[in-house]
């Protein structure tokens, strides 16, 4: 049988799983995956955290040019009763030998995002299931590469969008299946989160303090929304985008940039350097979103300026709407008063979504409230199961394509900006969003 999975195996989800039940990579039952990490700085070791309180998962192998978060790593995974992983730090082309070990089945990547399409697509065309940090991709390109790359090799791109499998979101996209909130009109989101601390480095990281850190390069460069895939994850998991209807265009304004410069002078004084350095990143951006059944979305990118963290996740229909913010619901002809806002405790008693009933105590506590968990354990179930990934390499792209087109739009006075159609017409097919072993 085809080592290959065709695009229209790939996008039925499940069913592709006969297209590769007999790939050399099939574990049979009971065997432990085996998974490689690349990147283990602040976010690659709370993954390969969350990883090793999991059974039947080994890590024979690590990455990471900087070679304190590469042995911290190695310990790690030696303090957890594991053998030691062999490390790679030769160089910032050295997970290519990684990915190209015989012992690994899937290799999670979690270092800057520039590096994240080369990672998934080296990954993939060694013939394993490639798991990212977000955003996966930072340009048209690269996500057509990512794309291309999965269908070519037969393996799958996951992009690990946690908020996919928060608690709130969940109970929400049952919901919305279950069409408690009618037909949706509207959905809003943001990346709402002072960040300014990660675009300098750290004296306690071993970084210069006030040196513009990879991350903040991408707010030099950048005038967008460069962190879209936070909000958008959940919204696209609730719109069914790729599951029967899509993206179509997008249209953005940015503010102007005030906030970084501001942060610069106070923490670092005005004569630093990068107090009055110019950053592209405008302090707060916003999109709106057009899906081809005519429903908006409105995204936030709000990273440079004090404020408290807020994903906003509001979701309206003809029935009602949910405020992630507020955490209450609307529900007309349900809600107790008229018009006024609910607390959701009802809604979680009946609406809880599988996933957190099955799993919830497991997760909980095992990073960001466990989604982190949730969000792991979904692909390493598909791996194990040898299936499609829940958040496929289309979802993957949708997704992160946001801050290009976004960058595009900004640029051309917010001039209408057409999404690429990654699944080349097959969303109108509803593939159901999938929840492996529970
Ligand atoms: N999903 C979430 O909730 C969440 C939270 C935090 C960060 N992130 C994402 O995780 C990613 C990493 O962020 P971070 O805060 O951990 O950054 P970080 O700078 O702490 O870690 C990046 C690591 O990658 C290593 N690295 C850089 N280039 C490399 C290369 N070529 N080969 C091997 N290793 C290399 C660095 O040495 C470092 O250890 C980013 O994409 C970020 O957006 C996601």
């Amino acid at each position: 049988m085809s080592r290959k999975w065709n695009r229209r195996q790939f996008l039925a989800g499940s069913t592709a799983v006969a297209g590769v039940a007999a790939d050399a990579q099939a574990q049979p039952p009971g065997r432990p995956i085996r998974v490689g990490f690349i990147g283990v700085g602040g976010r690659g070791t709370s993954l390969l955290r969350v990883t090793l309180t999991m059974p039947g998962i080994e890590v024979p192998a690590v990455c990471d040019i900087n070679e304190a978060n590469l042995s911290r790593a190695q310990s790690l995974v030696e303090q957890s009763g594991r053998p030691r992983p062999e490390g790679y730090s030769s160089g910032i082309e050295d997970f290519r030998r990684l990915v190209a070990r015989d012992d690994l089945d899937a290799v999670v990547n979690a270092g800057p995002w520039e590096w994240h399409t080369p990672m998934s697509v080296a990954t993939m065309e060694a013939g394993k299931y490639a798991a990212t940090e977000v955003p996966a991709a930072t340009t048209l390109e690269e996500c057509w590469s990512l794309v291309r790359a999965s269908e070519a090799s037969g393996k799958p791109c996951m992009i690990l969008e946690n908020v996919c499998y928060f608690r709130n979101a969940l109970m929400v996209l049952n919901l919305v299946q279950q069409g408690v909130l009618g037909d949706l009109a509207h959905c809003e989101g943001g990346y709402q989160h002072d960040v300014r601390v990660a675009f300098f480095g750290r004296k306690e990281r071993g970084e210069v303090p006030g040196e513009v850190s990879w991350r903040g390069m991408h707010a030099v460069r950048t005038n967008g929304n460069i962190y879209p895939t936070h909000p958008i994850g959940p919204i696209a998991w609730w719109l069914d985008i790729n599951r029967g209807d899509r993206f179509t265009y997008l249209t953005s304004m940015s503010s102007r940039s005030r906030g970084i410069n501001h942060f610069v002078t106070k923490r670092f004084g005005k004569e630093h350097r990068n107090a009055s350095r110019r950053y592209a990143l405008g302090d707060v951006n916003t999109s709106m979103i057009m899906t081809e059944k005519g429903r908006t979305v409105t995204l936030y990118h709000d990273t440079s300026l004090p404020r408290p963290y807020d994903l906003i996740l509001r979701v309206q229909g003809t029935n009602g709407i949910y405020s992630g913010t507020l955490d209450k619901l609307y529900v007309e002809g349900r809600s107790p008063e008229h018009e006024k806002w609910e607390d959701p405790e009802r809604y979680y008693a009946q609406y809880e979504h599988a996933i957190w009933k099955a799993l919830g105590e497991r997760a909980r506590g095992r990073g960001h409230g466990g989604a982190d968990y949730l969000t792991l354990h979904q692909f390493y179930e598909a791996v194990r199961q040898n299936r499609q990934t829940p958040i496929d390499v289309y979802d993957t792209a949708a997704w992160s394509a946001i801050m290009p087109l976004s960058a595009q739009s900004v640029a051309a006075r917010s001039a209408p900006i057409d999404f690429p159609d990654f699944t080349q017409g097959r969303w109108k097919r509803a593939r159901p969003i999938e929840f492996l072993g529970i």
